[in-house]
């Protein structure tokens, strides 16, 4: 229950061009799968500095890698890189940002964390349970427009408007606290079946992207890694799900241009220049990875290079 198995571990290492005594940050420490790899490939003057807004993935990492001085681990969101790497690098140069987005296996596998409607747990979904409100909260209060809006959106759910009908309807007669009872109201709803996919797959999956704005925390945590790069530093992202990768794919495409609008210009001013040049294309987990870890499925990795 305490694992997680690193997606597209090799790709990403290599995306991170590892220079053996450079400075790395692991945005998305989970259970250290990626961060305990960069350390075997690092040398004795390397540093990664992990973060997570999880304090259990926090705690989990103080116990495994108590014996590791190359290693910060801090709680914290990835929000916050533009100020977290200069507090903690001691004026080293960044070499490398990694982001290994969404949940890890702990928190989908841990019902009292309130992720998975598999099992019954209270209705919680937060990364952060020291910040913000649980979905119980959120549920119990937004109009079935908000909450079709945000099924619809995040969880891309054909069924959205019943859905959230459902979920208004239901919490008339009592409050939704349990991830079970939400289980039962939106399965009740979902029309048709996906194979393989259990009817609420869609509307947790949105669920948890709202609650713990996953989008506005992917693009602060983007431009803060462009700012503390260094000049050759590496820029690796991992999604899973559509809409990350859109916003990475944008971030990285708009970064990596002129404005069309200044290019015209004789002479392009230094702060219109491009900031990042894009690196490969687009990688995904091969056949032999997703069979033998079957969550790494979706998985995208996108890489970048910062400009000088
Ligand atoms: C897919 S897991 C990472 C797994 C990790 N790479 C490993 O191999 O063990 C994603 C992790 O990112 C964390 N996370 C998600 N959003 C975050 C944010 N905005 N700031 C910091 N950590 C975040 C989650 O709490 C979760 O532990």
């Amino acid at each position: 229950m305490d694992e997680h198995t690193p997606v597209l571990a090799g790709e990403a290492l290599a995306g991170l061009a590892l220079e053996a005594d450079g400075y790395y940050v692991d945005a998305t420490f989970g259970r250290g799968g990626h961060t305990a790899l960069l350390l075997q490939a690092l040398g004795r003057e390397g540093r990664v500095l992990a973060l997570d807004r999880d304090p259990q993935a926090i705690a989990a990492g103080r116990r495994r890698f108590a014996d590791e001085m190359r290693l910060t681990l801090v709680h914290a969101s990835f929000a916050d890189l533009a100020t977290l790497v200069p507090a903690n690098a001691q004026q080293r140069p960044c070499r490398g940002v990694l982001f290994d987005l969404g949940v890890s296996s702990p928190q989908l596998d841990d019902a009292q964390r309130g992720f998975s409607f598999r099992a019954d747990g209270p209705l919680d979904m937060r990364m952060d349970p020291t910040h913000g409100e649980p979905v119980a909260a959120w549920l119990a209060r937004a109009g079935v427009d908000e909450i079709r809006q945000v099924i619809a959106t995040f969880g891309e759910e054909r069924f959205a408007r019943r859905v959230a009908q459902a979920i208004v309807a239901a919490r008339r007669v009592s409050a939704l606290s349990r991830t079970s009872e939400l289980a039962v109201v939106v399965a009740s709803a979902v029309r048709t079946r996906e194979p393989g996919k259990h009817p609420a797959t869609r509307t947790f999956q949105a669920l948890r992207m709202f609650i713990n704005d996953e989008l506005g925390q992917l693009g602060r945590g983007l431009a803060g890694a462009l700012q503390v790069l260094a000049p050759g530093g590496r820029l690796v992202v991992i999604s899973f799900h559509s809409l990350e990768d859109r916003a990475v794919k944008r971030f990285m495409q708009g970064e990596s241009q002129v404005d069309p609008v200044l290019n015209r210009l004789p002479v392009i001013p230094p702060s219109a220049r491009p900031r990042l040049k894009l690196i490969g294309r687009k990688l995904r987990p091969g056949e032999a990875e997703v069979a033998r870890n079957p969550r790494s499925r979706s998985a995208l990795l996108r890489v970048a290079e910062r400009l000088p």
